[in-house]
């Protein structure tokens, strides 16, 4: 697998949980997973294992080097390709909202570095790569690559976990990464004038899958489509929605080390200790143990409609409700969460940062969690939620839609505030009756989306691909 990230050594979200996660879970199907990711300036390089030097990789004329290192201690074989100048930096993708301005080098020089760990290190049958980072590798297998004995007979998967992040970059990064001009076509890399590194496996990948069903058909909408819906429609017969699935392992109020007090659903009663331990953490008052406290965990994004939620807010609140919020993201909506605590002193509480520990003791000491997304691939802190028994309170898309239902959580349709607003309030009474609302709670808490059917089903894609 190539990806950017990959839990717990690289995270800015769901990616990263997803394989942390999935190549372990795969080992239980007989498949066998390695996984690339870039060596960040935040990884340390102690106790990791250099297993090649010195590989130079060429874009046109220009020349880079890199080592692979071997994480040490990782369930299965993480590889971080190692190249100072282009990753050792303060951000992955760039800082202060900014994104680096080599960015197409940098994950030209990553695509063809992962491609080194398959001819050296580890023999690989199937490329599965993730997001618009890793697009250039099944566009190399398909141009540059494509008479090169080490790959031959090799597929490759494409999964879409984000089609609002694309990579794109002006016609002249073609050249500057080295690609072939031959790859530079609307059915190719080509998107309105623009390099599209996306397009590398929408348009090259032998599969390509997103994280729901219900968006892999979103996708295909020009609503939803990102100006990739065409190209997908055409990709169709190759498309398919596999639900991410969830670690228990890191994600269990029965076990969790980050929360003041385990419960389950047999036993609610620590539920109260993270709830009251929570508000203590966050400055709000004992009164609110006895009203609904929501919890958002987000990037402060219009992804995860963080607009709706700022509209919204001051209504939200004077439904006698508490609000806890952890994210961090566009400096506009940042802003406005700081703004939001100092106008309703007490009512909402905000931190701006990214903590994990403290996003688990959001889930357990929540009583409601909020994600009123505008779209959203999978979504993962909704099914955490679930299992914490903090009822979810979303908006019906994408995988929202697909993991959330009546008598688990509260969905509403249209994206506007008034909508959100009203969901609010039917969960708010629901809340009322405290017997009822436990009875929803241990519905919630009894789902399973462990990763044992999701795994089932990219393992039974990967056989499809390697008996064509
Ligand atoms: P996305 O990948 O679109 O951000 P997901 O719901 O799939 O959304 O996954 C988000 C993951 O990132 C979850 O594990 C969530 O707990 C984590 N996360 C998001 N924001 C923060 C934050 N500010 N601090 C800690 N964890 C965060
Ligand atoms: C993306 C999506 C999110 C999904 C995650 C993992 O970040 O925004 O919905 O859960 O990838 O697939």
């Amino acid at each position: 697998m190539v990806s950017s990230e990959a839990a717990p050594l690289a995270k800015t979200g769901g990616l990263a949980d997803v394989l942390g996660a999935l190549p372990i879970a795969l080992r239980e199907t007989g498949d066998e997973v390695g996984v690339v990711i870039p060596r960040y300036g935040s990884i340390d390089l102690k106790g990791a294992r250099r297993m090649y030097d010195q590989i130079p990789i060429y874009l046109g004329p220009a020349r880079h080097v890199v080592a692979i290192y071997q994480a040490a201690s990782t369930a299965f074989p993480l590889y971080l390709v190692d190249c100072p100048p282009l990753y050792d930096r303060k951000g992955f993708y760039g800082e202060s909202g900014v994104d680096y301005p080599d960015n197409h080098i940098r994950f030209a020089v990553f695509a063809r570095a992962a491609l080194a760990v398959a001819r050296l290190l580890y023999r690989t049958e199937i490329f599965h790569c993730h997001d618009w980072q890793a697009g250039l590798v099944p566009a190399l297998l398909r141009s540059s690559f494509s008479t090169d004995p080490t790959f031959l007979g090799a597929k490759t998967v494409f999964t879409i976990h984000n089609l609002g992040y694309q990579g794109l970059f002006p016609r002249s990064a073609l050249a500057e990464a080295g690609l072939e001009p031959a790859v530079f076509r609307p059915d190719g890399l080509e998107f309105f004038g623009r390099v599209s590194y996306i397009k590398g496996g929408i348009s090259f990948a032998d599969a390509l899958t997103t994280v729901s069903p219900t968006y892999a058909r979103e996708i295909q909408t020009p609503e939803y489509g990102f100006g990739l819906d065409g190209d997908l429609r055409d990709r169709a017969s190759v498309l398919s929605g596999i639900l991410n699935g969830v670690d228990y392992a890191e994600w269990s109020p029965q076990t969790d080390p980050h929360i003041p007090a385990a419960y389950s659903a047999e036993d609610l009663g620590g539920k109260a200790t993270c709830k009251r331990r929570l508000l203590e953490e966050f400055g709000l008052p004992a009164e609110a143990m006895d009203r609904p406290l929501l919890g958002v965990v987000s990037r402060f994004t219009r992804q995860k409609g963080a607009d709706l939620l700022a509209e919204a807010a001051a209504r939200i609140v004077a439904e006698d409700v508490y609000l806890v919020a952890l994210g961090t993201g566009d400096p506009e909506f940042e802003d406005f969460f700081r703004q939001m605590q100092q106008e309703h002193p007490g009512r909402i509480a905000v931190r701006i940062g990214f903590d994990n520990p403290l996003a688990h003791r959001i889930e357990a000491g929540a009583d409601m969690f909020l994600m009123p997304s505008h779209y959203e691939p999978c979504g993962l802190n909704q099914i955490y939620s679930l299992h914490y028994g903090t009822v979810p309170v979303v908006r019906a898309t994408g995988g929202l839609d697909d993991t959330i239902e009546e008598g688990t959580g509260f969905k509403f349709a249209e994206y506007s505030a008034e909508a959100l607003l009203a969901a609010v309030r039917s969960a708010v009474q629901a809340f009322a009756d405290r017997e009822a609302w436990q009875r929803m709670m241990r519905r919630g808490m009894s789902k399973d989306f462990s990763w044992k059917t999701s795994a089932a089903a990219y393992s039974a894609l990967y056989r499809r691909l390697l008996a064509r």
